[in-house]
């Protein structure tokens, strides 16, 4: 059954209608993702993106490393708030699935229409993996055992990566080996956003190696781990998804990376090997989207400005922990994936639409109802029946879909804001205004703005 007052009706828009949720910055317990899968399969989604491994906490048992989650699984404290008034609280956080759970999940879900989509975020977000197995880090294992003693206990985007050297791929692939046995989706999440390029740049040894394999910066580096990575999973059958960092490494492309094995292990020269067949989820603005399409990636749109449900849902200061852009429910509904003047070539390749629940604020399930509902129901309806929604149309519906939640239990956000419960006073945020975050963004993208511009052929 479709929650009443949505619009669901008929055939979808989008073969791809999903959620990403991060369980790896908070652990949510079994019975928690199951009543998530069930309100997902109410709003006729498709998939859920499980953000297993983050800085802040590893949540997926490999029974090759058990150190992952019995070291990068717990941290002693988490940030409370955003920006330069927050603080560290002392209460331990800590949780892991372990490999009987997730495939329980794996099977509640597909029977209700939902594909689980694995992700493991490499090279950068690391600081989890190197609590536990300093080995993999940049410097040397005695350097990194200095740094990183336990997973981040701050949000943000850590400097901390893997290293480039072959023992780590063999690690990050044994990992995916486990990955592919538990889920059966065919594609696998393999992250690379927020890669931060210091220790790379800094580090003599990545550089002799980078050198080695005939790459000319950094980010052609990260598209040669990330080509390595696919590769290994194309073995297994399946295809990647990575947000739209991915693309910066310069010249990539060519055959899928089933039909090519990808790069060779120790390849040196040569394109770092994106396979074409990597889908692109493009946070970032259209750029990344763009680009991706005209080098013939399938695509999953999921702008932040419009899809990140974390963000504050208005400019009430009450709003509980105000992060990012406002993104109301109603701008939710004017979302337009893919507008009718977008070229065919573009159009083509855009399989679907993602809502992003990135949770460093949305530490119980109260605060994540409050995020993810009413919003998620304008999502579904863009997800179903492409966007944007008539709003006037989508108003009158609201009450039954409203009431509905009510009675699942759902602690949604009323339509004129946060109850006294939902608020938390003295716990500073980061609102930005939506002026600022489009001039982050077009720094964040430049590169690849530039190769857009560099002449990739229009298939249009
Ligand atoms: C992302 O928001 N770091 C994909």
């Amino acid at each position: 059954m479709s929650a009443p007052g949505l619009r669901l009706d008929g055939e979808p828009r989008f073969a791809w209608r999903g959620v990403m949720l991060d369980v790896a910055r908070r652990f949510r317990p079994m019975p928690d993702l199951l009543r998530f899968v069930d309100l997902l399969a109410a709003h006729r989604l498709n998939v859920l993106q499980l953000h297993l491994t983050d800085d802040q906490g590893w949540r997926f048992e490999v029974r090759g490393y058990p150190r992952l989650t019995a070291v990068g699984g717990r941290r002693s404290g988490s940030q409370v708030g955003h920006g330069p008034r927050s603080w560290v609280d002392d209460v331990p956080h800590e949780g892991r699935y372990t490999q009987a759970e997730l495939r329980d999940l794996v099977r509640y879900a597909g029977e209700r229409g939902i594909r689980i989509v694995p992700e493991i975020d490499v090279p950068g977000h690391a600081s989890a993996i190197l609590a536990a197995y300093p080995e993999y880090g940049v410097g040397g294992a005695d350097a990194v055992r200095e740094r990183v003693r336990e997973p981040w206990t701050r949000f943000g985007i850590s400097d901390e990566v893997l290293n480039v050297e072959e023992p780590t791929l063999a690690f990050v692939c044994d990992v995916l080996d486990e990955v592919c046995d538990v889920f059966d989706a065919d594609v696998v999440g393999i992250g690379g956003d927020e890669a931060q390029k210091r220790r790379w740049r800094d580090d003599p040894r990545t550089q002799e190696l980078r050198r080695e394999r005939g790459l000319a910066d950094e980010a052609e580096l990260q598209a040669w781990f990330l080509g390595r990575v696919a590769a290994h999973l194309a073995g297994r059958g399946r295809r990647v998804i990575g947000w739209d960092e991915m693309l910066e490494g310069g010249a990539t492309g060519g055959a899928p990376a089933g039909a090519t094995g990808g790069a060779p292990e120790g390849a040196t020269g040569g394109a770092p090997g994106i396979p074409r067949d990597a889908v692109v989820a493009s946070w970032r603005g259209p750029v990344g989207a763009e680009l991706g399409a005209r080098l013939g990636h399938d695509v999953v749109l999921c702008p932040d400005l419009w899809t990140y449900l974390d963000y504050r849902q208005s400019d009430d200061p009450a709003e509980p922990v105000p992060v990012g852009t406002v993104l109301s429910l109603e701008d939710v509904a004017s979302f337009d994936p893919v507008p009718q003047e977008a070229p065919g070539w573009f159009a083509e390749r855009v399989i679907g639409v993602q809502a992003n629940v990135w949770s460093e604020h949305l530490d119980t399930r109260e605060r994540l109802d409050y995020a993810v509902f009413p919003r998620l129901g304008a999502f579904a309806e863009v997800a179903w029946n492409g966007g944007p929604l008539e709003w006037s149309d989508f108003r009158t519906r609201l009450p039954a879909y409203l009431e509905w939640l009510g009675e699942q239990g759902v602690g949604h956000r009323p339509l004129d804001g946060p109850r006294a419960d939902q608020q938390r006073p003295g716990v500073p945020g980061v609102p930005r205004s939506r002026e600022a975050r489009l001039a982050e963004l077009a720094r964040l993208t430049a590169s690849l703005r530039e190769r857009r511009a560099g002449g990739y052929p229009s298939r249009g």
